[in-house]
């Protein structure tokens, strides 16, 4: 291996709980049912697929496609507003002592996110230093499961996929990983599933598991 493309939400920060608030006051305000169970189905899946996903459930009349946008701004404002909260503390010793390791062991660090408020994200927690490239949802016009973040990770790195692994927790990145080629790490949800190459029960276990 050559490069480690890392996801964002749920592999090195936790922003579930912020989608989760920012969704949940949307879905109230339009009487839809939502739950964290529905939330986990968002994972890796764009902003406007999210509101999809949401609308599942939306017994209205159809809404125009600018009502949607106009949706998704109101709920990203508020996703926003719980970023600005994030420190360095949002982030583990134990991924920043990994991340350091990776990389003094000449490994390529890239970051490979759906969402388009990565970089502020990254800014927030400081985890800017330890990436070499960062593709994220502002240089795509596919999400997961498409293949599209990674392989232009990997492009960034200057990198053939095939010398790249994903970490990832979502399934729909491990899909997108082996889409593009890539070997798929699994942690959390992702550890149990079958099409994951290798499983990861803690972040640091990539330490011994990538060389
Ligand atoms: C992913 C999250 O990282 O980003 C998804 O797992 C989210 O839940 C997606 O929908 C898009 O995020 P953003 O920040 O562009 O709204
Ligand atoms: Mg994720």
């Amino acid at each position: 291996m050559k490069g480690v493309i890392f996801d964002l939400d749920g592999v090195l920060v936790f922003t579930d709980k912020y989608h989760y608030k920012a969704w949940k006051s949307i879905a109230d305000e339009l009487g839809i049912y939502f739950d964290e169970e529905i939330n986990k189905r968002l994972r890796g899946v764009s902003r406007m697929d999210s509101l999809n996903i949401i609308l599942e459930r939306y017994e209205g009349r159809p809404l125009a496609q600018a009502e949607k946008d106009e949706i998704a701004e109101k709920k990203n404002s508020i996703y926003r507003e719980y970023l600005k909260t994030m420190t360095a503390d949002d982030v583990t010793m134990e991924v920043r002592e990994t991340l350091t390791d990776l990389k003094k062991k000449g490994l390529k660090l890239a970051l490979g996110s759906s969402s388009k408020n990565a970089k502020m994200i990254l800014s927030q927690v400081g985890l800017e230093a330890y990436l070499d490239a960062v593709s994220d949802g502002t240089n795509i016009t596919k999400s997961k499961p498409s293949p599209e973040v990674f392989l232009k990770a990997a492009e960034f790195l200057g990198l053939s996929p095939e010398d790249c692994v994903v970490v990832e927790d979502a399934e729909a990145g491990i899909d997108a990983a082996k889409a593009g080629g890539m070997t798929a790490a699994g942690i959390g949800d992702a550890a149990g599933y079958q099409k994951t190459d290798i499983v990861l029960k803690r972040f640091s276990d990539l330490k011994e598991k990538i060389a």
